[in-house]
């Protein structure tokens, strides 16, 4: 079953021959190494659409849920957030309201505690932390958890709280003090790369996100396409486009072009090297980035995001002078056209850019895009030679952030 289509035959302007006939090479020798991180069984996020007994354990976890809450407060950044935002926001379901809680911005965070006092009774939290230390995350989360235990009492709140965090972390042992039910982060699979484990699923599933099909669909994801989307992106790069952009044309993947930027960002990023991922969203971005995506300098890459068919139908009503090529037609052509428009001026510019196709929004093509997404994730950390699963950056600045807070 074939739940996108990748176009990319707009990507081979500006490549030489030599160039474009290195990439089976190169993709062989990725191939290789990349079998070897899959037996070695470090990178676990390979395994995660085919692992049945994880699934059941979500779908009956989030049943409970279901039953006792209306609400679930999602508290996590990053990779521990970033996916189960991306889902909520393409295939919403309608079991539970769900309110993600990232930035710990005093404004955000007193939004949330303003619910009402009654409300509480009715709201779970699900706190999402691989190490169980992120300041960002553990401060909300402490913050939420106060509000909570205001409302329902210290006895009562235990039952509210779903901790998922790596076995033997401190939160772990922690919350299992409080009495929390803990959701075990899976061990090899790092934060970015954990959209399709208990991290991204457990929260939509509470939501009523059917997340079965969504393995499914990240089931269907066979290599080749995933590294030759990678191995071209690559090939650009090392004639100077270096910028790679995923554009969307769809409200309901907007997320998911953020969920990318983390993702292509800080898995490539090292060692002076890596391509700067934008996320853009069509039609919007027609009117604010094309202009330099067609004029500015050619160093990017610009990979769309093609519905076929959205959820809606909506017709462009007739009697507006000058818009007569318009009306009556449907939003979707407008959307197909504008996206069709931008692919057309493109090409005339001599920017490479490539389309993956999505007959709809719908959950199995999520997965899909998210397991093609990592896989070329995996491809690129080969071709750029760097370890695409760390993230010492990251780890430096956290460093430095709780350090400049013990002087203060
Ligand atoms: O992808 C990553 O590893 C990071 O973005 C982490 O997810 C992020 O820093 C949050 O870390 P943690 O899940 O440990 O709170």
């Amino acid at each position: 079953m074939n739940l996108f289509h990748y176009y990319l035959s707009n990507m081979f302007v500006g490549l030489s021959k030599e160039q474009i006939s290195s990439l089976s090479g190169k993709i062989l020798r990725a191939d290789d190494q990349l079998e070897k991180i899959k037996q070695s069984g470090k990178q676990g996020f390979f395994d995660l659409p085919f692992d049945k007994v994880g699934l059941k354990i979500i779908e009956q976890k989030a049943k409970a849920v279901q039953k006792k809450f209306k609400r679930l407060i999602v508290i996590g950044i990053g990779g521990s957030d970033l996916g189960a935002r991306a889902i909520w926001q393409a295939v919403p379901g309608d079991k539970m309201e769900l309110i993600f809680l990232s930035n710990p911005d005093p404004d955000t965070v007193a939004a949330v505690l303003s619910l009402p006092a009654k409300e509480w009774k009715k709201t779970a939290i699900n706190v999402v932390s691989k190490s169980g230390s992120t300041l960002e995350t553990m401060i909300n989360f402490m913050t939420v958890r106060e509000r909570l235990i205001r409302s329902v009492g210290l006895k009562n709140h235990a039952a509210h709280i779903f901790v998922t965090t790596d076995k033997g972390s401190q939160l772990e042992s922690w919350a299992k003090k409080q009495g929390y039910d803990i959701l075990e982060h899976p061990k090899n699979v790092g934060g970015r790369f954990s959209v399709l484990s208990v991290v991204g699923l457990f929260p939509v599933a509470c939501g009523g996100v059917p997340v079965a099909k969504l393995l499914a669909g990240a089931r269907t994801i066979e290599i080749l396409e995933p590294a030759k989307f990678a191995g071209l992106q690559f090939l650009h790069y090392q004639v100077g486009k270096t910028i790679n952009v995923l554009m969307p044309y769809s409200d309901r993947l907007a997320c998911f072009a953020d969920w990318y930027r983390q993702l292509w960002a800080e898995s490539l990023g090292k060692n002076q090297l890596g391509p700067t991922p934008v996320a853009a969203l069509g039609a919007i971005d027609q009117h604010s980035q094309i202009q330099l995506y067609n004029e500015g300098p050619n160093n990017k890459t610009i990979t769309f995001i093609k519905v076929e068919k959205f959820g809606a139908r909506l017709k462009v009503p007739k009697g507006m002078p000058g818009l007569e090529y318009a009306a009556g037609k449907n939003f979707s052509d407008i959307m197909h056209a504008g996206l069709e428009g931008t692919i057309g001026a493109l090409t005339k510019n001599k920017r490479p850019s490539a389309t993956l196709s999505i007959h709809s929004v719908s959950p199995e093509a999520l997965g899909a895009l998210f397991q093609f997404f990592m896989i070329a994730t995996a491809y690129a950390g080969e071709f750029y030679g760097i370890n695409a699963y760390n993230q010492p950056g990251v780890e430096e600045g956290k460093r430095l952030a709780r350090l400049r807070l013990e002087k203060s």
